[in-house]
């Protein structure tokens, strides 16, 4: 595999040359809500086709501080204390170029996306990698207590996380608290499947602690919440003192968003029930997915949060993750991700993630060419 090509480009495009059913990358297969087309159009025509300010169109900055009232019941100031970004891909990077210097360290859980490690080691600092523990994903925070020192300057959590769908609980939080105390640590919290949970569960942001706010850069994407991943729209919240900095790296990386994109959300988002029914939606695809690929010999397991389902299949092949993933998509016509390229080290757990953001026909396909 190029190591210079992220693993999702390398799977979407290996999808497209075997012409395989693609439940690799993390993108809907199925179209946004035409309104938001419309909205984009109509801002378009009506002359919204520059820069914006760099923090963002100021409407939409004001309906997402809105909706984080009404979702986490916190403050966050229109004009200090949020940044729209092309996407969270921008957000994580520019968060962590602002706040890290050559030498810093940087804790980062495994598996985890691929944009964190490469944007601290583009900061000149130096990414220490500590592993949930596997089956269930959970954070081990007695190892995260002991790969600390006095380099130590930053915590990245994921939650719900990518790839493995474990949440963060209440326990996760308190324990998260002490340590930021302890050793005054700051946070970069990657929330972008904010509004995907299962089974009744909540989302534990860090913005429900007073304490974690004070100390955290928080990421958001609109393109996860309103199916438009290609609009590269996402969003990050911090107090002032952080907000500052991170505004500073912003305008030489981008400057600001798409204008007309930032303008159709920001009227699009004032119903919240454009994002309220997120989790309801995905839930069914959830198990409308596990039950068509009963039968396959892969075993689940088990997904709390994202569109993402990991499957075992150490009952059926003995090959690396990678291996069975490119075989699958060439033989199978039916592309995944590999786990361990989640990993510094490439641990191999004999685990695929797939996306199951998909129409029905498209899961009941992939399913049906599994079990054949
Ligand atoms: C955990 C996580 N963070 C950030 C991103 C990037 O989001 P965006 O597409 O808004 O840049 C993704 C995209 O897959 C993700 O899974």
């Amino acid at each position: 595999m190029d190591k210079n090509t992220t693993i999702f480009a390398v799977m979407s495009a290996l999808a497209q040359e075997h012409k395989a059913i693609n439940l690799a990358q993390g993108f809907p297969g199925f179209p946004c809500d035409p309104k938001l087309v419309d909205l984009v159009y109509t801002y378009m025509k009506a002359g919204h086709n520059q820069y914006s300010p760099l923090a963002g169109v100021l409407s939409l900055r004001e309906v997402i501080v809105q909706k984080v009232f009404n979702v986490y019941g916190v403050n966050y100031s229109v004009t200090d204390e949020i940044c729209v970004t092309a996407g969270a891909t921008e957000a994580v990077y520019v968060a962590i170029q602002s706040f890290i210097t050559a030498g810093d360290e940087v804790i980062i859980l495994e598996p985890a996306f691929d944009i964190y490690a490469a944007a601290v080691e583009a900061a000149g600092g130096i990414p220490i990698f500590v592993k949930l523990v596997f089956p269930d994903f959970s954070i081990d925070w007695e190892s995260v207590e002991d790969a600390i020192n006095g380099k130590t300057k930053l915590l990245i959590i994921n939650s719900p996380h990518n790839p493995t769908g474990a949440v963060i609980s209440q326990s996760d939080i308190d324990v998260l608290e002490n340590l930021v105390q302890k050793y005054h640590l700051h946070v970069l919290s990657d929330e972008v499947y904010e509004h995907i949970v299962f089974d009744g569960r909540t989302h534990y942001s860090v913005l429900r602690s007073d304490i974690l706010r004070e100390r955290s850069f928080v990421v958001f994407s609109l393109g996860k919440t309103l199916h438009v991943t290609g609009w590269r729209l996402g969003y990050c919240l911090a107090p002032k003192r952080l907000m500052d900095k991170f505004k500073y790296r912003h305008q030489y990386v981008t400057f600001c968003a798409a204008t007309p994109l930032q303008l159709a959300c920001a009227t699009y988002l004032k119903d919240e029930n454009t994002y309220l029914g997120l989790s309801t939606f995905f839930q069914q695809k959830r198990n409308y997915f596990l039950e068509e690929m009963r039968g396959t010999g892969f075993e689940p397991l088990r997904t709390k949060g994202t569109y993402f389902q990991l499957m075992s299949y150490k009952n059926l092949s003995e090959e690396t993750d990678i291996e069975l993933a490119k075989r699958l998509t060439i033989e199978k016509k039916v592309a995944t991700i590999p786990i361990s390229v989640f990993y510094h080290d490439a641990t191999q757990h004999h685990v695929l993630r797939f996306c199951f953001a998909k129409e029905s026909e498209e899961l009941k396909n992939a399913a049906t060419l599994l079990k054949s």
